[in-house]
């Protein structure tokens, strides 16, 4: 189609229409039926046709109402484009990213998206707000649930392919669903780790830490970007033009959409950036975001702008384009339902297929954090006592669950009555998991059934609302009187292991010492509970390693891996006394519980030896590395063997560990492999104070193992 001549047909008013987001409640003003609150903007019968663009949408009848309607009444026949946040799953949930991340399988994590991109594009969605790819370091922010964590080459993998996933090959294949990477950028920095909140970064740690996977997904193919709420160095994104138009633009070519986050434009006032909608939409408008999503800046004042030669025809004119062209990429102006299929929505949402995906991920996304010999219990066991707030709780999916509905969920009690039909399970709450359950009475039948069991589990956690968007702590302990329930039960069963469900890395400095056995779950998604008895039980073996550094204290945050030494460096779990210069705390080691990188099997792996093809490396050429790696028990298991780069001497300071390269390889019984990775110049770069991306000559050391427990180290020299 000829969407230049198109353009040229649309009056301005169909223009900005086509620039405009807004929830699926506007269209009551048509006439169609929507569930929610009827709309507050007062748009004219007139804006509302126009409208090109709609989010928050409750199922495929809406979609096709809407769009009906929609194509009925307006005289240039261009479809809505439909987006919802389509985060873990649509309906067959599967575990929260920040878990994805510890899979360490980037293919798996893509099948997970092509099942929430079949699910979704059924039901009538166009475009996924997703991958999220904000780098943090901060587990006090809500958010960090929704990112892959703190390393950058880890959240680069996963933001490709997450892209990759959603949208398939061909976006006008009816199961692909465009993309929109965010929150553009350094979301995930917030001050004090309160959302929303500033960050002010140099420009030399936001190139090297915070921008690398926006641009991951957008090389990957991502369709769309949607700046952050935040101001980063004293602008909010939606306003920076360093980051709209220098990096964005300019550096990177980013030809597809932008839109902003909801009524981001709005939130410009609060900011004391704009005094009023017309300067918000002047300022987001001239710093290149196309579409307004949700706020009344763009619909009611760029025809003015316009009129008053603040912004252009032309300006306006490419953004329409652009937004059409990406219709006309999804198919729309031949079928402007795309995938809609109520019938093919029925048969794939929840089905057999997708559930095993789902549950495959749960799996490979636990991490074992401590296990002294209780897992794997033995499926012999007769008596099991279930315990704790999440023993029956169905609300495992995680914040940001779409269309999963946690009522379909498997609880951890649901799993393992299935996996043991024979076994005599005895479920007790013992106490609730928010902040404010104080209430003990049920300690006295957790010990009691503690007591009279062959196995304790005992499900613990935070409420999934307690984390995501705007649910940020200060404490990060497990809430309410959980961590007493651990001691109790603990103290009358040792042969007890913790199931853990939470959406940010925790405080575990006390549970840690008083139970024997730790498996993180995260939001484990609609196959929870039969992954947690599958890996409890010996079914799964563990293999997720952790995406985010677990504190030791909340004092420490931010506490992450690839942390620069001061010049006085005292890298050590112990406490010290009082006394001493040193960077470090009097009451609290600097080293996390426990690190990126870490998680244990139910194999044990050896670390023979790292070796490598030539000890210099030349700008042109590559060297490899070889990491040789046994399995020493008798189970067959996966390991991510990961390898990491210290520059030993730089212009600036240098992380003290940085992943290069990773790779998670099966391992069967008493196993031995050679792990290979190539090493090459691009891997040693850094920004410099000039904020040129240089490498520079000189020793390098290179380890294999994880963060805060390198192993192997061997040195090389780039010549
Ligand atoms: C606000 C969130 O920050 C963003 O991630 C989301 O995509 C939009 N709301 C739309 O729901």
């Amino acid at each position: 189609m000829n969407l230049r001549k198109l353009i040229s047909k649309m009056t301005v008013k169909q223009k900005i229409g086509q620039l405009v987001q807004y929830n699926a409640t506007a269209f009551g003003m048509l006439g169609a039926e929507i569930t929610g609150p009827i709309n507050k903007m007062k748009f004219t019968e007139e804006e509302v046709i126009n409208i090109g663009n709609v989010l928050n949408f409750t199922s495929a009848s809406e979609v096709k109402t809407i769009q009906d309607l929609h194509l009925e009444k307006d005289p240039n026949k261009i479809p809505v484009l439909f987006m919802m946040d389509v985060i873990h799953g649509y309906r067959t949930i599967y575990p929260i990213p920040l878990a994805l991340g510890c899979s360490f399988n980037p293919k798996l994590v893509k099948r997970c998206a092509e099942i929430a991109a079949a699910e979704a594009t059924a039901n009538g969605v166009h475009l996924t707000f997703a991958p999220m790819v904000d780098y943090v370091r901060d587990p006090r922010w809500g958010r960090v649930m929704e990112s892959c964590g703190e390393d950058v080459l880890l959240n680069c993998v996963m933001a490709q392919a997450q892209v990759e996933g959603f949208r398939g090959k061909n976006l006008s294949a009816l199961n692909s669903l465009a993309s929109c990477v965010k929150h553009f950028a350094a979301y995930g920095a917030p001050e004090g780790g309160r959302d929303y909140n500033e960050v002010n970064i140099s420009e030399g740690a936001l190139r090297e830490y915070y921008l690398p996977a926006y641009k991951a997904a957008i090389d990957a193919g991502a369709d769309m970007i949607m700046p952050s709420f935040n101001s980063v160095n004293g602008v909010p994104s939606i306003a920076n033009s360093w980051l709209m138009k220098k990096i964005l633009k300019d550096e990177w070519k980013f030809d597809g959409v932008v839109i902003s986050d909801y009524n981001a434009l709005g939130e410009l006032m609060p900011h004391g950036i704009a005094s009023d909608f017309k300067e918000a939409a002047y300022l987001a408008f001239s710093n290149n975001c196309d579409i307004d999503m949700c706020s009344q800046g763009y619909i009611h004042n760029l025809e003015e702008l316009l009129s008053e030669g603040k912004i252009t025809e032309k300006q306006l004119d490419d953004a329409v384009f652009r937004v059409l062209r990406l219709k006309e990429e999804l198919g729309l102006f031949e079928n402007p339902y795309h995938g809609l299929d109520e019938e093919k929505y029925k048969k794939i949402a929840l089905s057999t297929a997708h559930r095993d995906i789902v549950r495959k991920t749960a799996e490979e996304s636990a991490v074992l954090l401590k296990n002294d010999n209780v897992l794997p219990f033995s499926g012999n066991i007769k008596r099991i006592a279930v315990i704790g707030p999440f023993a029956e709780e169905h609300e495992i999916l995680g914040w940001w669950r779409c269309n999963g509905k946690n009522e379909e969920s498997v609880t951890v009690s649901e799993g393992l009555k299935g996996l043991l039909p024979n076994a005599e399970i005895t479920v007790v709450k013992g106490c609730g998991a928010k902040l404010t359950d104080d209430d003990t009475s049920g300690f006295t039948d957790a010990k009691n059934a503690a007591d009279q069991a062959d196995a304790v589990i005992l499900c613990l956690g935070e409420p999934q609302n307690y984390s995501g968007e705007g649910n940020c702590r200060t404490d990060l302990r497990l809430p309410g009187r959980q961590e007493e329930l651990a001691q109790i039960v603990a103290s009358v069963n040792n042969n007890i292991a913790v199931l853990l469900f939470n959406g940010r890395p925790l405080v575990l400095t006390e549970l840690e010492k008083n139970v024997p056995a730790i498996l993180e779950m995260w939001y484990p998604g609609t196959e929870g509970g039969n992954a947690a008895a599958n890996l409890l039980f010996g079914r799964a073996n563990p293999s997720g390693k952790l995406s985010m550094s677990f504190p030791e204290s909340v004092g420490q945050c931010p506490v992450y891996y690839n942390h620069t030494n001061t010049g006085r460096p005292h890298w050590t779990k112990e406490k010290k006394t009082v006394g001493g210069y040193f960077s470090d705390y009097i009451d609290c080691g600097n080293l996390p519980l426990y690190s990126f990188g870490y998680g244990l099997s139910y194999s044990t792996f050896e670390y023979l030896d790292l070796t490598l093809s030539s000890g210099r490396l030349t700008k042109d050429d590559e060297i490899t590395a070889y990491v040789r790696v046994k399995n020493t028990s008798g189970i067959s298991g996966k390991e991510t063997v990961q390898l990491y780069v210290r520059d030993l001497v730089a212009s600036v300071v240098r992380p003290v560990q940085k992943l290069i390269a990773f790779e998670k390889a099966e391992f069967k019984p008493y196993e031995e492999k050679v792990i290979s990775f190539t090493v090459k110049e691009e891997m040693l770069r850094f920004y410099n104070q000039e904020n040129q991306y240089i490498s520079e000559k000189g020793k390098f050391e290179l380890s294999s193992g994880y963060a805060d427990n390198l192993i192997n180290t061997i040195t090389f020299e780039l010549v």
